[in-house]
């Protein structure tokens, strides 16, 4: 049984990787419909580094409130410790992996608290580890891979987005399509990568050159190293682009698609509502939200193999400043992964 303290790595202030701490803090208590999990594995995605920044990327007005001290981190793999009596379908020894509280309560304080020993999880937010696939491996899955899934094959929930007014829809995907991937070696788009191969489509990787093998392994069928070529002048009648890298640029990649094809930006961008007309395409985005469900089925997947989660590198709960700091120089290869036991 756990003492009642546990280590965790905090934020006291905002900023770069320094502001991380590692402090010794209380083990959370259960609340109802929540398992306690001893964290072998946490998986780091692009909130942590935006919440521990004070989310300067967003306009001040859409700004969530962020209490401090936080322990940020949204995704984990570990051990059920213990479950609130109205819990059913877990138990004790339970290897269970998640996507926690994201988004988190509308207008609400920020409560995601993964870089931790324990964490109390929302049952609903947790599915059971696939058993072929280790903690390190599972923790890298949840937010990426439920981002590339809610996007591409089923959105599963009717919360409105933050970003546009229509819900979002995923295009059928089957071997008549082409998905075009930039951003494609990244958490997200590893898995985008490997999601639309399953569906039988064409998949074009756009990303820097050293990942060339990797993504023609996870199924490319054409790669284009965006540092020597410009993607817009290359691909063409494509049906959907899944843009991981969004910002200002995007717009560029509304040229590869054919008309009644798709542009979905996975991170923020706009586009010139003129261009879309002409070039009769629309573009869609949402937000990823935690799901036990689509998390059990994605664990299937993992446990086939017929999805795969790469590690860029991973790093003890106590260094998350150095995992910060990889993250920092970018051009990864797949997730960080923070261990915990
Ligand atoms: N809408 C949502 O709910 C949601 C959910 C999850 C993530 N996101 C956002 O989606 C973005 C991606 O997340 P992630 O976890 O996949 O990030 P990530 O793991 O850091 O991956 C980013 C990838 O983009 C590549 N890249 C960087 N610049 C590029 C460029 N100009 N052209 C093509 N590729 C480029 C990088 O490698 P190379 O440069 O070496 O190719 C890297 O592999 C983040 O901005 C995140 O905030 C949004």
């Amino acid at each position: 049984m756990p003492t009642n303290t546990m280590k965790a790595i905090r934020l006291h202030g905002h900023g770069g990787p320094e502001v991380l701490r590692y402090d010794e803090v209380p083990i959370p208590e259960l609340e109802p419909g929540e398992a306690l999990v001893r964290v072998h594995a946490v998986g780091v995605n692009p909130p942590d580094w935006y919440v521990r920044e004070g989310m300067t990327n967003l306009p001040p007005a859409m700004r969530p409130p962020l209490g401090l001290p936080a322990v940020p981190g949204t995704d984990v793999s570990g051990v059920v410790e213990a479950v609130a009596a109205d819990v059913d379908g877990l138990a004790v020894g339970d290897e269970v992996f998640g996507l926690l509280r994201f988004p988190g309560p509308e207008g609400g304080t920020y409560t995601a608290s993964a870089y931790a020993e324990y964490v109390a999880a929302p049952a609903s937010d947790l599915a059971r580890k696939p058993s072929g696939v280790d903690h390190v491996h599972a923790a890298g899955a949840p937010m990426a891979g439920l981002t590339a899934w809610q996007f591409l094959i089923e959105l599963g929930h009717d919360h409105p987005s933050p970003f546009q007014a229509a819900q979002h829809r995923p295009m059928g995907l089957n071997a008549e399509r082409t998905v075009l991937v930039n951003g494609a070696a990244g958490g997200v788009g590893h898995f985008a990568v490997q999601l639309a191969k399953w569906k039988g489509a064409r998949v074009i990787a756009v990303a820097s050159a050293a990942h060339e093998s990797f993504l023609r392994e996870l199924g490319a069928d054409e790669f284009i190293d965006y540092t020597r070529n410009r993607p817009e002048e290359i691909a063409h009648d494509v049906d959907l682009v899944l843009d991981t890298v969004g910002g200002p640029d995007s717009g560029r990649l509304l040229r590869t698609l054919k008309r009644g094809g798709a542009l979905f930006p996975v991170f923020f961008a706009e586009y010139d509502s003129e261009e879309t007309a002409k070039l009769g395409v629309t573009t869609s985005g949402t937000q990823v939200r935690a799901n036990g469900t689509q998390l059990a089925e994605l664990g299937r997947l993992l446990d086939a193999g017929t999805l795969r989660v790469a590690v860029d590198s991973t790093f003890p709960l106590s260094d998350a400043r150095r995992a910060h700091e990889r993250a920092a120089r970018g051009h990864l290869q797949g997730k960080i992964v923070l261990t915990a036991v």
